[in-house]
């Protein structure tokens, strides 16, 4: 355990989250369900802009990703905690402008922004877009005509870098459907074309080189390629860009092969990347950029539990046994998506020692609807309450009807307080946009 644990284990034996007994809330609020820990949230958020405050003059913003977890609640809480946000799509800035979040802290990325989402960014008066095609430029650019009004952009850029959580690797042309490369020539053609147009302002770059990454050195890389990148167009253009977005990416603990991060961690992370900064703008003679950083899964991943209820069991003699729940890929798809590796306890026994090793099945109709597989835990019987932990990224924000199960709801636990931020959807919200068409009637 660490100062960011958000879990205990009472004297009942049940696991606790944000101080609230987990029993108490699958008994209160029914299973499956997401409950997320708002100590945690904010001390995240608090860690990295301390940084940015102390270490770079508060010369940047924190913007939470929000793709990792979108409702009302949690940009109230980031605007509370004056930060920014990203988001990817027209959902996503609806949700934050509907809980009064100020567009002028809010973030646009996509790589295929639709016509109504760039309208919406625009008209809301968004801090900055991150334009991702040349199309996207020119639309933009006639949007802002239209409106005769001008729009901050950045530029999404490669760096080539490729981060895998432990490892990273440099390629010289970088296949990916986000931004420009670099290295073929396309960033800097980008740059003179967004620069051509007399609406959009070009405040600089962004660049995000993939997530859950425990190499710091990949970050520094970055750093250390985005601003010679600068310097080169600086060079070639007179353009200097003064502001630079490095993305998200923080890796966190979701079972025992990672680390499992101390806030002073996290502290690092961007301690050393704001040092590379500094180092690589008085190097190249350059001004020292307003620093964004994105972190999405580092703030709010290991906030968040899902709680279940044990239903079937069913054991296959010298193969596996299956634990099944009441929720699946419906509520985490990221096993059916990703083998992702997930810790497993049982809420009402937290401290019984494991004693088997069990696989803990969804009840979709599909042999790949696991949560996670070969995980240990005491002898688990129907009925239990088990929980997932670090289920607070990726896992809502992944959520389908699929066979038409409701999306579980989400609750804010802090302290002794505890509330839905997103209510339980009805069998009734589901059906809420079928239609029958008469000549079937
Ligand atoms: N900024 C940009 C432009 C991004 O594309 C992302 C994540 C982030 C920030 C936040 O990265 P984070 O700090 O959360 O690592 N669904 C996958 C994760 C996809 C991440 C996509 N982009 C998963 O469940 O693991």
């Amino acid at each position: 355990m660490n100062e960011r644990d958000t879990l205990k284990i009472n004297a009942k034996s049940h696991l606790q989250i944000g101080g609230l007994d987990c029993t108490e809330i699958a008994e209160k609020y029914g299973t499956p369900v997401y409950v997320f820990d708002e100590t945690h949230i904010r001390n995240m958020m608090r860690v990295y802009k301390n940084v940015i405050d102390k270490e770079y003059g508060g010369n940047g913003l924190v913007a939470y990703a929000s793709k990792a977890f979108s409702c009302k609640a949690v940009y109230a809480i980031a605007h509370s905690e004056n930060i920014g946000v990203d988001v990817v799509s027209g959902g996503e800035l609806y949700t934050a402008i509907s809980a009064g979040f100020p567009a002028d802290k809010i973030i646009m990325h996509g790589n295929n922004k639709l016509l109504n989402e760039l309208q919406s960014a625009v008209d809301r008066r968004i801090g900055l877009i991150v334009v991702d095609s040349f199309k996207e430029a020119d639309i933009l650019d006639k949007l802002c005509a239209e409106r005769n009004i001008s729009q901050n952009v950045l530029i999404r850029i490669n760096p080539g870098i490729e981060a895998h959580t432990h490892a990273f690797v440099q390629t010289a042309r970088t296949d990916s459907k986000f931004g420009f490369s670099i290295s073929d020539g396309t960033a800097e053609k980008m740059t003179n074309h967004v620069l051509s147009k007399s609406n959009l302002v070009l405040k600089g770059y962004h660049c995000h080189i993939g997530s859950q990454i425990f190499e710091k050195q990949s970050f520094v890389l970055a750093v250390e390629k985005v601003m010679d990148f600068v310097a080169y167009i600086k060079s070639k253009t007179k353009f200097e860009a003064d502001c630079i977005n490095l993305g998200g990416g923080f890796g966190i603990w979701y079972n025992d092969e990672d680390p499992k991060l101390k806030l002073c961690d996290y502290t690092d992370y961007l301690e050393s990347m704001i040092n590379a900064l500094k180092d690589k703008t008085q190097q190249l003679s350059l001004k020292n950029p307003y620093l964004i950083i994105e972190p999405g899964r580092s703030i709010i991943g290991e906030a968040g539990i899902t709680l279940y209820t044990v239903g079937a069991i069913k054991e296959i003699e010298g193969i596996k046994k299956y634990v099944a729940v009441d929720g699946g890929m419906f509520d985490n798809p990221r096993y059916a998506l990703y083998q992702s590796k997930y810790s497993v306890l049982l809420a009402n026994r937290a401290d019984e020692p494991c004693t088997e090793k069990v696989t803990i099945a969804g009840k979709c109709c599909e042999s790949g609807d696991i949560i996670a597989v070969d995980v240990p835990l005491p002898k688990v019987k129907s009925g239990d309450i088990l929980a997932v932990l670090s289920t607070g990224a990726y896992n809502y924000s992944m959520a389908s009807n699929y066979n038409r199960n409701a999306v579980p709801p989400a609750i804010l636990v802090n302290g002794t307080h505890v509330e839905y931020i997103i209510k339980p959807q009805t069998y009734e919200d589901i059906v809420r946009n079928d239609l029958i068409p008469d000549y079937l009637k």
